[in-house]
């Protein structure tokens, strides 16, 4: 059985958005564009996700990423390779 793509989702909301989530967002699309990630994520924009203070923010693998934390995201992306 082909395994399908894992969700990354990046919230867009006005309070992510005033915090730099465009270029989190466009962080993210490079990284799971390029070497091992390639093809295995699909990154999805959403409204906000009520975590506003930490923003911007990311789910992965159903954990909570935080203030643009791209190592942590990595981390993450890497549990899921
Ligand atoms: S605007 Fe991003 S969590 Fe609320």
């Amino acid at each position: 059985m082909k395994k399908r793509r894992k969700f990354v989702f990046v919230c867009t909301g006005s309070d992510c958005k005033s915090n730099g989530a465009k270029d989190f967002a466009g962080k993210i699309k490079h990284t799971i564009q390029s070497g091992a990630y390639r093809g295995k994520f699909k990154l999805v924009k959403t409204k906000c996700m009520d975590c506003c203070k930490s923003g911007p923010v990311a789910v992965v693998n159903n954990q909570l990423v935080k203030k643009a934390g791209l190592e942590q995201l990595l981390s993450e992306l890497d549990r899921e390779v």
